[in-house]
């Protein structure tokens, strides 16, 4: 069988191309890349046609950062469900952190949690192990062991590694593996069981803060860390104007840093969390507007390089209770991608550098298959309708959970096919009944 992508603009940010070209697929690999008009298919074989004229056609999105909850919260997500909701948002790849129930420190959880994947059989599923056995920052896992399983990084995300001792013997052992070491940067001594941002909002609200320093102690210690090292850290989830700048002053430098945001923190300030919703919870917290035009500004000067969702499913029984009490968390998958496009739209990043951050920036990261695409290559694409206007309703949701702040949100332009392989796993409704 032939898949023959038609007319779709092509964006391909590592090799610079934005042009219209006809994809051919066979046997899951990109065959041919040619301009339109020039493919004529051999009449003895099957094709499917994507007609993707006035769409534009990307390599598959790529996050680096999700909280699948299997094992152990099913009830929240399983590796199926958060596959589901990862291909709605146009994800053909998702890295999944380790802090589920037991968590993944070792070998055994790993090999399941490709089980798992294999069996949802829909995005890859690229599982991040443990730093610390049991998160709990006292002794390093088998990074060597846990590699040879499947694993493309090492975290502690959900927690910080808060021995600098230990975080050190980490960066040295993962670069004996060449393994990618991920930094949930946050000084918990600081953070004090804070719930939001330390700032007016907080004190308004009669709320624990949690400061921008709680964060920025913890990136200034990795930058050390890597420089001390020379081996790269990737900073998770960055939140704060103050890591902006020394992420930026460290690369200036020639540290070996990487770091990413996520769609909440270019999207939303603390004023978000004024009536108490337990939907705008999530560690690193919000923060102020100063803050968000930093992120921004990070994503434009290139000092961020990923935009990844920090997916992080709860339910009802976490979300609907207190503020204080609720879980630190929210969805993002099915809504990054929109949310990325309005930061295009409003002139902060052009498109191939969005689609570069959400896809060739964290497959070079993690050495992993995909962001670019080529002739030969597996065929992981995502088909983009930059026009299509929705908005986002809690029953629309792939995932299991619906603990997300961007419900009842207008969006712009989101994913309608996304192809694993040359095999698609999700195609929109709108698509396949245009007229419905
Ligand atoms: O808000 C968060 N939720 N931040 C994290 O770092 C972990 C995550 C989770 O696992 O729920």
């Amino acid at each position: 069988m032939i898949t023959w992508i038609k007319g779709g603009e092509v964006i391909d940010p590592r090799s610079g191309t934005k042009r219209t070209l006809d994809i051919v697929i066979q046997k899951g690999k990109i065959e041919r890349l040619l301009p339109p008009g020039n493919f004529s298919p051999p009449g003895d074989i099957d094709l499917k046609i994507i007609d993707a004229s006035g769409m534009i056609v990307t390599p598959g999105l790529i996050d680096m950062h999700v909280h699948f909850r299997e094992p152990g919260e099913e009830y929240k997500e399983t590796i199926a469900t958060g596959s589901q909701a990862a291909a709605a948002g146009g994800f053909t790849a998702v890295a999944c952190m380790p802090n589920t129930n037991p968590i993944n420190d070792s070998r055994s959880v790993t090999d399941f949690i490709l089980e798992r994947a294999r069996k949802a059989n829909l995005t890859r599923v690229y599982p991040v192990a443990a730093i610390s056995r049991g998160l709990r920052s006292e002794s390093l896992t088998e990074f060597g062991d846990l590699k040879q399983a499947g694993a493309v990084a090492v975290s502690d995300d959900g927690r910080p590694v808060t021995s600098s001792e230990l975080m050190r013997r980490a960066i040295e052992y993962a670069r004996f593996f060449n393994l990618p070491v991920i930094s949930h940067c946050e000084d918990l001594d600081l953070s004090n069981k804070g719930v939001m941002h330390e700032g007016t909002i907080s004190t308004r609200l009669g709320l624990r803060g949690v400061p921008a320093a709680s964060e920025e102690i913890m990136v200034v210690r990795e930058i050390l860390l890597a420089k001390l090292t020379g081996y790269p850290v990737h900073i998770a989830h960055v939140s704060t104007e103050g890591s902006v700048t020394f992420i930026k002053q460290a690369k200036e430098e020639g540290v070996p840093v990487t770091a990413e945001t996520a769609p909440h923190y270019f999207s939303l300030d603390h004023t978000a969390l004024t009536d108490f919703d337990t939907n705008a919870k999530m560690r690193p917290p919000l923060r102020e507007p100063k803050d968000v035009e930093a992120i921004k500004r990070g994503l434009s000067q290139g000092v961020i390089d990923v935009i990844a969702t920090d997916h992080a499913p709860h339910s009802p029984l976490e979300k609907d209770v207190e503020f204080d009490n609720a879980a630190f968390g929210i969805i993002g998958l099915e809504t990054a991608l929109s949310l990325t496009l309005a930061l295009v739209r409003d002139g902060v990043i052009d498109l191939p550098t969005a689609i570069a951050k959400l896809s060739y920036n964290p497959a070079s990261i993690l050495s992993v298959k995909g962001g670019f695409i080529e002739e030969g290559k597996e065929a992981d694409l995502t088909v983009i309708d930059l026009n299509s206007e929705y908005v986002v309703q809690k029953e629309g949701f792939k995932s299991k959970s619906h603990n997300s702040p961007f419900i009842g949100w207008k969006m712009t332009g989101r994913a309608i096919l996304t192809m694993v392989g040359g095999r698609i796993v999700w195609e929109s409704n709108e698509q396949r009944n245009p007229d419905s």
